[in-house]
């Protein structure tokens, strides 16, 4: 017997922790795991709901197996096709091989384009609002396309009221035993499931804000995601969560600084703003240096405060090669609302600051904070004292909008 968890009187937790696999679609470090969501609805009609990444599909099997006790498997539903949840379907129809599967009209194009091979007829193409009915239990389907792909959609029991939201509401993070929000300590789930939202769905505020509107006015008791916790006590707080990360509200005071540097010019122009904006008030001061923290980290504090800071180093007529893809990714998820510092160092014709000025400039929602600090090889007093500005300019801008 397995660590398979009930929900409800029907309904079972029947998801894996994965504690193997090093990084996230290939480029997130997981050094807490990450959890494969997956769901068993006993009724007149078995149903699943999500599959697993197929390395552990037969922990999933073995799962299924457990909950069926002898009895056919009906239904698996497909809540969104990224592997990570659909490629131990693969693994489940070799085993129950006249399963019906369960989708949206863009659902079972991307399964065959995965080289799924199911019989047509085997295939139920569901719309937003129709009803499978189990029995006991009925379901229903609301599309939420884009978060984070367009055939991503929730699966909702009326029966039970309880959303199965896929990647919504996701975190990384093993389930260590705990698997509700009431059963754990949130404070380490908060920043992996942060670290989970600004990269993987960020860029999708406005479908996130739009599917949360779509879902105002059905009664919600567990909150069933695909990765991490589930939630049934505080299920206003999540939600709460994704609204204010997906308006790209910020959650506390503070300023993230990031930086790269060669041979550490840069890095002290980071420590003297960090201990400018100390002097000034400002208690939450991160500063990474890009080259060693994975830059998911980064994003996700990104997310949490309304302070910025970057700073490179002049590589080539360009941005230090450690700092350009945390920009790439920040402008192409359109951060907004944020306060930007900007400086670096340069010994022959610049390009790191120049190059942090043209991000700026693409981003709309960016308020720069002073001038930019541009410093030929080592700050002097001089650099020293055009950062502390800027670091004041921040500190005061932040302090104004205290509550
Ligand atoms: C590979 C390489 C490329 C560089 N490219 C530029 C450049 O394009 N423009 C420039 O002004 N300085 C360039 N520099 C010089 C550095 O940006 C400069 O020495 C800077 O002060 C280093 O800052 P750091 O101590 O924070 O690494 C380059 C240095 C190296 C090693
Ligand atoms: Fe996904
Ligand atoms: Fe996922």
């Amino acid at each position: 017997m397995y660590f398979c968890t009930k929900i409800t009187n029907d309904v079972t937790w029947i998801g894996v922790n994965d504690r193997k696999t090093e990084r996230f679609e290939n480029y997130i470090p997981l050094p807490y795991g990450v959890t494969y969501n997956s769901y068993f609805i006993d009724d007149e009609k078995t149903c699943v709901i999500d599959a697993v990444e197929i390395g552990s599909a037969s922990t999933l099997l073995d799962k299924i197996a457990d909950c069926l006790e002898g009895r056919k498997l009906d239904y698996i539903i497909i809540n969104h096709v990224e592997p990570d949840h659909s490629s131990g379907l693969k693994e489940v129809i070799k085993i129950y091989p006249d399963i019906k599967v369960v989708g949206n009209s863009k659902t079972i194009g991307m399964l065959r384009a995965f080289c799924f091979d199911f019989p047509e007829e085997n295939f139920i193409t569901i719309k937003e609002g129709e009803i499978l009915d189990l029995g006991k239990h009925k379901l229903t389907f609301t599309m939420m396309p884009m978060v984070h792909w367009p055939e991503s959609m929730t699966t909702y029991d009326i029966t039970d009221k309880i959303l199965f939201s896929n990647d919504a509401f996701g975190s990384f993070g093993a389930l260590d035993g705990g698997i509700f929000d009431d059963q754990v300590n949130f404070d380490f789930y908060e920043g992996e499931m942060r670290r989970y939202y600004s990269n993987i769905v960020g860029k999708y505020g406005m479908q996130v804000t739009n599917v949360i509107k779509k879902l105002a006015n059905i009664e919600i008791k567990y909150i069933c995601p695909s990765h991490g916790l589930l939630w049934r006590d505080d299920i206003p707080k999540v939600i709460s969560l994704y609204e204010s990360w997906a308006k790209f509200e910020p959650q506390a005071e503070g300023v993230v600084i990031v930086y790269g540097s060669m041979y550490g010019n840069t890095a002290k122009m980071a420590e003297i703003l960090g201990r400018k904006l100390n002097c000034c008030g400002i208690k939450e001061v991160k500063i990474y240096d890009a080259s060693k923290t994975d830059h998911t980290y980064i994003i996700s504090e990104i997310w949490k405060y309304k302070g910025l800071m970057i700073g490179s180093c002049a590589h080539n007529n360009s941005i230090y090669p450690k700092v350009e893809p945390l920009l790439h990714k920040l402008e192409n998820y359109g951060l907004k609302n944020r306060y930007l510092g900007i400086f670096g160092t340069m010994m022959w014709s610049g390009g790191g600051v120049r190059g942090i000025q043209a991000f700026a400039d693409k981003l709309n929602g960016i308020e720069v904070v002073g001038d930019a600090v541009e410093v030929k090889g080592t700050p002097k007093a001089e650099d020293i004292a055009r950062l502390e500005v800027i670091a004041e300019e921040m500190a005061a801008k932040l302090i104004a909008e205290r509550l």
